[in-house]
């Protein structure tokens, strides 16, 4: 008689990220499944999960856009629930709203806090990369769910840095980027220092250089996050008006807008490096690896088990 096969985990995912759950399927040995879409005529959205599920699975999104896909995962958890799963884990490599943390002007939402506990209702383990933080510490404290697996991009933008610019210095952009920056720093002995930020509104940052000696250096500015790519070009402007031999840039999240790459090289940028958290043309690193080995993890933790 031959040895019952043991059943491979199963990854769902949307037809818009199959080459990112390809990559991870492979890296972890999964089972692809496609979730169905169907948009009506009106805007509305139906979903069709397969009828029967195994009790543990996986849902792939990164959210990046994330209004639409907030309530795919909303639509997709409970049907999976329905049809039988017992334990979901959400693998978000880009994890949205979670720089609105405060309410910076009186009765202005706390995104963080409300999507946090929205997708900690929905899911019972979270994998993802590099979340904005900045005034708390662990993930838990604004998704708590039973388990959160935090990841960094650090440590392979770090690789990448010290292969193409082994004397860079590496510079955060502001005071918040410097979790990420001192981690890069650590992994090859690099030079590092934030910038300061002032921020008057969606597209306008004043950014204060810091206390360095630029003139003659290649300098990589390092940040976690880029969508209109402001923060980045004006801290680049300076950096090249200082002296740096070149400026390059390296992101866990390119979120870059349409304009954002046209004006980073206008500043003086030679070179966009990002993970491939969201997909986009200046991918360098595949977070994949670090991925799906995050999800086994999940899949067989114990509650409480890897927190991040
Ligand atoms: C905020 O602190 C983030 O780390 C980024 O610096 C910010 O989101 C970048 O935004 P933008 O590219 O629109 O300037």
């Amino acid at each position: 008689m031959q040895p019952e096969r043991q059943a491979k985990p199963v990854l769902l995912f949307f037809e818009d990220e199959r080459e990112s759950a390809g990559q991870l399927a492979q890296a972890g040995n999964l089972d692809l499944v496609v979730i169905e879409r169907h948009r009506f005529p009106d805007g509305e959205l139906k979903l069709r999960l397969p009828a029967r599920l195994p009790a543990q699975l996986a849902i792939l999104r990164t959210l990046d856009n994330p209004n639409e896909k907030l309530l795919e995962l909303l639509l997709t958890a409970q049907t999976a629930r329905q049809l039988g799963a017992k334990q979901l884990t959400l693998v978000a490599p880009y994890l949205a709203y979670m720089r609105q943390d405060i309410a910076f002007h009186a009765g202005e939402a706390v995104s963080q806090r409300i999507v946090g506990q929205f997708l900690a209702t929905l899911f019972d383990a979270v994998v993802t990369v590099d979340p904005h933080l900045h005034r708390i510490e662990r993930l838990q404290q604004a998704l708590p769910a039973a388990n959160t697996v935090v990841l960094s991009a650090a440590p392979l933008l770090s690789d990448l840095i010290a292969a193409r610019r082994p004397h860079a210095l590496l510079v955060g952009p502001d005071e918040e980027s410097l979790q990420w920056v001192a981690r890069a720093a650590a992994r090859h002995g690099f030079e590092h220092t934030v910038c300061r930020k002032i921020r008057h509104g969606d597209r306008s940052v004043q950014i204060e250089l810091p206390r360095a000696a630029i003139t003659g250096r290649p300098v990589v500015l390092l940040d976690d996050v880029a969508s209109t790519g402001q923060t980045l070009a004006a801290a680049a402007r300076l950096f090249v008006a200082a002296g740096a031999v070149s400026v390059d840039v390296a992101v866990t999240h390119a979120l870059f807008e349409e304009n954002a790459m046209p004006l980073l090289l206008e500043a003086g940028v030679t070179e966009i490096w990002s993970s491939d958290c969201i997909r986009h043309s200046s991918n360098a690193v595949s977070m994949a690896p670090e991925l799906a080995k995050a999800l086994l993890q999940a899949l067989t933790a114990k509650v409480g088990q890897y927190t991040g």
